[in-house]
């Protein structure tokens, strides 16, 4: 292992405290990741030493705070592998990002149009989209799956054939880990000359990006699922893209000139980032993008994916649980059900052992449906877990299946 899991462990404080008088083992990092000592550094330092409001200061501070919130931004161009610094816009998270774009792009659509989001989508790129589409008479076309969780690409080359005006698709699912070849079907969407926009809230997390080489041309994330801070995400778009887009919302730092008759909007990124923003969260996100940049990504990947493998065999060897999402190319979750046992049983006796998994439909609601579940048991692995935390997962499911089934 080219890197120190040990040495990378200790940069999260939270990992060493105790859940039931057990050591915590946190999986649940699909819902949010855990927070590095830079972080809470950065946070802290920004508010002891360089707080004041950005962009029009006529002070010191003003300026101090100015500079260490644009920072941050380079270092997302840097890590999201973005053309131009403007391309990168701060939101408050995934769902605020597709929510802009809905209501951006959205003012294009017309009755008859069609919208294509697949199966395996968290409502934040659904619910925005459905309701576009009901507004306008539009149709919502949805991308069917595989029985290993992988998205039909005959149906999606079928979707495509109807010339959609947006195509929308996760990078990697919540509920299932399947990472979508997000590189080919963003060329094949462009062909048809739809907008593509990729949910990135779970791809983001394994390593940095080379957007501009793709066809994509939003990709939306959230900073508390990159080891950053809650409240906080980025919708990154091609210049171009981002430029035709209307306003979001209006206010302050997004205008030129105002008078009482009319507004002269601002630039990119600000005209995109109303109101006073969350400066210190993105001064603190910055400090863990760095940080995130200095890494080994080769070694980690092979980490989460070594996680990811021993923790799907040693649950197939104790028996008893179906494992939902078998897609070849996965990352980072394993999605559980034990037959006849509601998952939040599952999860339920799992935290008493000081092991913390999601249960519940995971914000995929529609997925659920199809796979004929009431939801699962979901351990989800990020950079600072360890195989003896998935000796104490397996543990622990074997502990609840035998108070469950026997
Ligand atoms: C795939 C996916 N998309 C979108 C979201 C929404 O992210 P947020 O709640 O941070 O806006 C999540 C969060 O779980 C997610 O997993």
């Amino acid at each position: 292992m080219a890197f120190d899991l040990v040495q990378l462990r200790s940069q999260f404080p939270i990992l060493s405290r105790q859940v039931h008088g057990k050591p915590l083992v946190y999986l649940d990092n699909a819902a949010s990741t855990q927070k590095p000592q830079c972080m809470l550094d950065a946070l802290m330092h920004y508010y002891q030493h360089e707080h004041s409001n950005v962009h029009r200061g006529a002070h010191a501070l003003a300026d101090e705070a100015t500079i260490a919130f644009e920072a941050c931004r380079d270092a997302l161009q840097t890590y999201l592998g973005a053309a131009d610094r403007r391309e990168v816009i701060f939101t408050k998270g995934t769902t605020e990002a597709m929510n802009l774009l809905a209501a951006g792009l959205g003012q294009s659509i017309k009755a008859g149009d069609t919208i294509v989001i697949t199966a395996l989508e968290h409502h934040a790129n659904l619910v925005p989209w459905q309701q576009l589409c009901l507004a306008k008479g539009a149709q919502l076309r949805v991308v069917a799956l595989n029985e290993l969780g992988e998205l039909d690409q005959q149906d999606y080359a079928d979707a495509l054939s109807q010339k959609p005006k947006i195509v929308s698709f996760a990078h990697v699912s919540n509920a299932l880990g399947t990472v979508n070849p997000i590189a080919d079907m963003a060329r094949a969407a462009k062909a048809v000359g739809a907008w593509v926009v990729v949910d990135g809230a779970q791809g983001a997390a394994h390593g940095p990006l080379s957007l501009s080489q793709t066809d994509i041309d939003f990709y939306a994330l959230s900073a508390h699922k990159l080891y950053g801070p809650t409240g906080l995400g980025v919708l990154w778009g091609r210049f171009n893209a981002l430029d035709l887009l209307p306003p979001y919302q209006l206010g302050g730092e997004m205008i030129k000139s105002v008078s009482f008759e009319a507004t002269e909007f601002n630039d990119l990124p600000y005209r995109l980032e109303a109101g006073t923003p969350n400066i210190a969260d993105v001064v603190a996100f910055g400090a863990v993008v760095n940080w995130l940049l200095s890494l080994d990504w080769q070694a980690l990947v092979a980490h989460e994916q070594e996680l990811l493998t021993y923790a799907t065999q040693q649950v197939q060897a104790l028996g008893g649980f179906q494992i939902h999402g078998q897609a070849k190319h996965k990352v980072s979750v394993l999605s559980l059900s034990l037959p006849g046992v509601h998952p939040s049983d599952i999860g339920f006796l799992l935290d008493q052992q000081g092991v913390a998994i999601r249960t519940g439909s995971h914000c995929a609601e529609p997925l659920m449906q199809l796979l004929g579940l009431p939801g699962t048991a979901r351990a989800s692995f990020a950079i600072y877990n360890t195989l003896a935390e998935v000796d104490a997962l397996v543990a622990a499911l074997a502990k609840a299946k035998s108070m469950l089934l026997e």
